[in-house]
């Protein structure tokens, strides 16, 4: 069962599950329209002025940090990164208190990264009215935001989805970038999408009418549009679940002879942060049909219309 309504208007952003095709073309569609915010001399817009975003992010992050606090910026709206490290949630303070106190100065969104799955809709369900929820990735549950602009990525590339054939490769037991890569895709009506990477990481039941898993790297990537390259999260691990980064890298990376079974002009992605020589060789992460740093880019203008779409900037 889907866990979002897609009748109602969306108020935050937990999930893609459950989201339309048309709900996820029109996040694509306001951050193709402030794209090119970004490119010009002056990168801002006043169109969030006078509002207050608050990066609360109780797990470590470069990009998405980075880039939820530029959106935000080039929006015109003012940023609190709120340090875990140095606040009182190291006193005991509960998640809901920091929600109320951040609430009562008056703060408008808020990016909620966690490293337990569940916390950003809790925060959802007890914000108070007119405030708004954006998941920055919870646990291995959903990072909705990065599966929007893998499917802006490839939309800007090979606009017509419907006749693609995307392979998902790696450590998909504890992404939450394939969770929601997978929702917006199928969304989206992706043609063909694979799942691919050891069994102990593969979960069962990922196996759908439109997801094909595959216990071959080779065939998985064979005459693939799309290849997109997780990272190995040992530290969501308990214990090993591969042998050696040296027998990862054999079976399960991306190297130059094994992107030349995909389809000449595939696309080869990664969500960063990368583990070169592991999951990907440094030719492939830096070659012609790498778009890993364009899917960067398009991060900041993705959400920006993420936040501008749930402060009521687009009706
Ligand atoms: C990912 C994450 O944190 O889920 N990174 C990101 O947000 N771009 C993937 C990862 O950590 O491997």
């Amino acid at each position: 069962m889907s866990e979002q309504a897609n009748d109602a208007a969306l108020r935050h952003l937990i999930t893609l599950d459950g989201l339309s095709g048309a709900q996820i073309s029109e996040f694509l569609d306001i951050a193709e329209s402030l794209r090119a915010t970004a490119e010009r001399p002056v990168n801002k817009l006043p169109i969030l002025r006078g509002r207050t975003v608050v990066n609360l992010f109780f797990e470590p992050s470069t990009r998405t940090r980075t880039s939820f606090e530029l959106a935000a910026t080039r929006l015109s709206a003012d940023v609190v990164n709120f340090d875990v490290a140095a606040s009182s949630t190291k006193k005991g303070e509960t998640l809901l208190d920091t929600l109320r106190t951040l609430e009562a100065m008056r703060c408008d969104l808020f990016v909620v990264r966690h490293q337990e799955n569940g916390t950003p809709e809790y925060l959802a369900r007890h914000a108070a009215p007119g405030v708004v929820i954006v998941n920055g990735g919870d646990g291995n549950h959903a990072h909705p935001t990065q599966g929007l602009l893998d499917a802006f990525t490839i939309r800007r590339h090979k606009p017509d989805l419907h006749n693609l054939t995307v392979t998902i490769v790696g450590d998909i037991q504890h992404s939450r970038v394939a969770r929601s890569d997978i929702h917006a895709l199928q969304a989206l009506g992706i043609g063909q999408l694979r799942l691919a990477g050891p069994a102990a990481l593969l979960p069962e039941q990922l196996q759908s009418s439109r997801c094909q898993l595959f216990h071959d790297m080779d065939a998985a990537v064979r005459d693939a549009d799309v290849v997109i390259m997780l990272r190995l999260q040992k530290e969501r691990m308990a214990k090993a679940l591969v042998e050696s980064d040296r027998d990862y890298a054999r079976d399960w990376g991306l190297n130059a002879d094994r992107l030349a079974l995909a389809r000449p002009d595939a696309l080869v992605m990664h969500p960063g942060p990368m583990n070169r020589g592991v999951e990907i060789t440094d030719d492939v992460a830096d070659g012609p049909q790498s778009v890993i740093f364009q899917q960067v880019s398009n991060g900041v203008a993705v959400r920006m219309a993420v936040m501008a779409k749930l402060l009521g900037a687009f009706q």
